[in-house]
């Protein structure tokens, strides 16, 4: 099978490309950024006829979209880059796959929801996205649904990595400046290490349960505010940095994010089988990359 991969060069699609190294199936990365030493074929996804092209003549059989503007604060002043890729640009992945008959993995988000209820969060809860991010976000999911094509959406939330910039990166260089800090406790959710989520993607390609079309929430395991989140990053990092909890309105925001978000992932560990690891056991694996 021919797989592209958009967005390739950022967190997850760095993780995919690691992941699938070893794979029988073909991947294609493509991105618009091109990192040095790594194989980067151009591919904008707002670009129509540069995405039929490119699935045609590479005979693509499966997209994973890991492409998507993720910055949440910025997005509330950039809607029309937000809509472009995060709800018009997958509609356009979609369109293409249901052309060519291919199947689209999409990954989406827990911003989807208010963030209200502290239960974890079902596939068929009711959606209610508090800001731009969110809400371009679930538009992006129903393009993709209402497309005609095979289709899979992973939402997950809290992803980090060793690349690019993320919360565990930024926490770890604070707490070896800082004597002191503040962190939120006031929203809890789950960390997602994207290397676990790209072993997910790579797992249902590899075993072809691409037919399980529908909405899986994934997150690693357990639960945790952001402020237990970075004291764990602090002292796997072995910085000794006093970080106290504060609420969120002392980090004033354009966007009201949700304080409950954990993702139920019963169905996803059903449908595919898996053992999905604890965040603090990832969190560990990740910083002895670093
Ligand atoms: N990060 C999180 O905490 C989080 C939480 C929940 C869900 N998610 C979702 O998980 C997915 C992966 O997130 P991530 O953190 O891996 O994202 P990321 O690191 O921001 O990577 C996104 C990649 O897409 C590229 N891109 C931007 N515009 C593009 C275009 N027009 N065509 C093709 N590629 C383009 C970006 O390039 P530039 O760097 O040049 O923009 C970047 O390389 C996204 O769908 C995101 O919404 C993320």
């Amino acid at each position: 099978m021919n797989i592209l991969v958009t967005g390739a060069n950022g967190q997850l699609g760095t993780e995919m490309r690691n992941i699938s190294a070893g794979s029988s199936d073909r991947y294609i990365f493509t991105d618009v950024t091109s990192l040095p030493g790594v194989d980067t074929v151009y591919l904008d996804i707002t670009n129509r006829d540069a995405v039929r092209l490119i699935c045609q003549s590479e005979k693509v059989d499966v997209i994973v979209n890991c492409a998507a503007y993720t910055n949440v604060d910025k997005a509330e002043d950039d809607l029309a880059m937000a809509d472009l890729l995060n709800h018009q640009a997958p509609g356009i992945l979609a369109a293409v796959a249901a052309e060519r008959g291919a199947h689209l993995i999409h990954i989406s988000t827990d911003y989807v929801f208010q963030g209200d209820i502290a239960l974890p969060c079902r596939e068929n809860w009711p959606v209610q996205p508090n800001g731009v991010y969110g809400a371009t976000k679930l538009q992006g999911e129903q393009a993709v649904q209402e497309s005609g094509c095979s289709w899979q959406i992973f939402r997950t939330a809290w992803l980090y990595s060793p690349y690019g910039k993320n919360f565990v990166k930024t926490m770890r260089q604070l707490t070896s400046e800082r004597p002191t800090l503040k962190v939120v406790f006031d929203q809890v959710g789950t960390p997602t290490y994207a290397a676990d989520l790209a072993a997910l993607i790579c797992k249902v390609i590899t075993e072809r349960r691409m037919d399980r079309q529908g909405i899986f929430h994934f997150s690693d395991e357990g639960v945790c505010s952001w402020y237990d989140f970075a004291c764990a990053i602090r002292d796997l990092s072995g910085n000794t940095c006093d970080i106290k909890p504060c609420h969120s309105d002392e980090f004033p925001s354009k966007v009201r994010r949700p304080h409950f978000s954990v993702l139920d992932k019963t169905k996803v560990k059903e449908t595919f089988g898996i053992e999905v690891p604890h965040w603090y056991v990832s969190l560990k694996k990740c910083i002895e990359r670093l």
